[in-house]
């Protein structure tokens, strides 16, 4: 396909991390299953001496074309230098982290960041002597007062995955940059369709590609995208020199969930919308913690730096006892109870955003649960949800009389 430049994102879902001709015409890439790569002769094999590259097929820990095929589609969405695989999305936040700190340093973390996140960051990146210091994901450009001489580092995630708040980047990256951190980000909630953070000034961006790139609740996958080859170099070195690799089977479920990436969240998106619009209006919900909804707290934000929204979002409910809770969801029909997100599918599970807290306050007393909208029927969805709500109430009531 020629240059990117005039291609829509949508259009280069299609084209993009595919060459035919290469493959005897087949529209997609084969999968290379392949550890050992063989040479001719000595030369070849002692003169490889370009390790480590995306693109050259040297041992299969390092890729094959299958694997290059996905990274350059995700580079390319993206706008970066080249993007690394990785075996989970938990792998790709610890292995860019680990390729970009030392002993000594400090870094900053949102407090709204995946709950695994936090934990490399407070526990593993300890044992290696690096601080992390969690910090409000609404302080904006105020967290200069936060940066030490030996700052390397902010970490974000806009929306927190759990509990939405839609961060400053451009604020946040404009300090970092002043004082010669680098920014990360997470941004597997909006997909490298709905937010551009290089645009925003990001350095990396990781993706959880097991949720939407994938996006059937199949494939455990990740990606860290750099913004320049500088930093490419040394993710990529790094992560290979731990001994990062991906099985070729989920990265082609990765690309195959690419090319119907803009389809879905269109779709998710719309039915989401619609849902948390109904939802709000339920007695027996407090708020709903979407930042395409005019009037939550994120929506501003939302506006000037997404250009959509997921299927994720969260519900914080009136006061009711954890056995009116359970009721509904132990009889839901359609939304199933399960970690992850992202799929074509719609899960609804209980979470608990005041217990992952360092130096913010989670201020709800209800009970919060999180929805992922997937690509059902709207009004099947409302009735499931409905039904759910009257055996909450019914649950509450039944209690409350004995
Ligand atoms: C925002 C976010 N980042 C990263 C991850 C980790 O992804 P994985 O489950 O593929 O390790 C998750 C998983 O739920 C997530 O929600």
């Amino acid at each position: 396909m020629k240059p990117d430049k005039n291609r829509r994102p949508d259009t280069l879902l299609g084209h993009i991390g595919r060459n035919p001709k290469e493959h005897s015409g087949t529209v997609n890439p084969p999968v290379y299953h392949a550890s050992t790569i063989v040479y001719d002769t000595v030369d070849s094999l002692l003169g490889d001496t370009k390790p480590l590259r995306q693109g050259v097929t040297q041992y299969g820990r390092a890729g094959t074309p299958t694997t290059f095929a996905l990274e350059d589609a995700v580079s390319r969405l993206e706008g970066g230098a080249g993007a690394i695989a990785m075996p989970s999305g938990l792998a790709a936040v610890a292995g860019a982290l680990l390729s970009l700190v030392k002993q000594g340093d400090h870094i900053l973390v949102t407090d709204s960041a995946y709950d695994p996140t936090r934990t490399v960051c407070r526990k593993i990146l300890k044992d290696y002597g690096v601080e992390a210091e969690f910090y409000d994901p609404l302080l904006g450009g105020k967290i200069e007062s936060l940066f030490r001489p030996e700052t390397a580092l902010v970490f974000t995630e806009s929306p927190g995955s759990l509990t939405f708040e839609v961060q400053d980047i451009p604020a946040i990256a404009q300090v970092a940059r002043q004082q010669g951190a680098l920014v990360v980000t997470d941004n597997t909630w909006a997909t490298p369709l709905f937010c551009r953070p290089f645009d925003l000034g990001a350095d990396v961006i990781i993706h959880a590609a097991t949720k939407y790139i994938g996006g059937h609740a199949d494939a455990m996958l990740g990606l860290i995208v750099a913004r320049d080859e500088s930093l490419y170099s040394k993710i990529r070195l790094r992560t290979q020199g731990l001994g990062y690799s991906v099985g070729p089977d989920d990265i082609y479920l990765g690309l195959r969930g690419l090319r119907s990436l803009a389809a879905r969240l269109e779709r998710h998106q719309a039915t989401a919308l619609a849902l948390a619009q109904w939802l709000r209006e339920r007695d027996e919900v407090e708020k709903v913690l979407y930042p395409a909804l005019p009037g939550d707290p994120g929506h501003e934000l939302w506006q000037r730096d997404f250009s959509g929204a997921s299927g994720l979002m969260g519900l914080v409910l009136k006061p009711v006892s954890d056995g009116a809770v359970a009721a509904m969801l132990d009889g839901m029909e359609l939304f199933a109870m399960g970690y992850s997100w992202g799929g074509y599918e719609s899960l609804l599970i209980p979470t608990f955003p005041g217990r992952a807290r360092a130096v913010t306050t989670w201020p709800d007393p209800g009970p919060t649960l999180r929805l992922h909208v997937g690509l059902e029927n709207l009004a099947d969805l409302i009735e499931d949800l409905e039904a759910g709500f009257a055996r909450l109430r019914n649950f509450a009531a039944t209690t409350a009389a004995t």
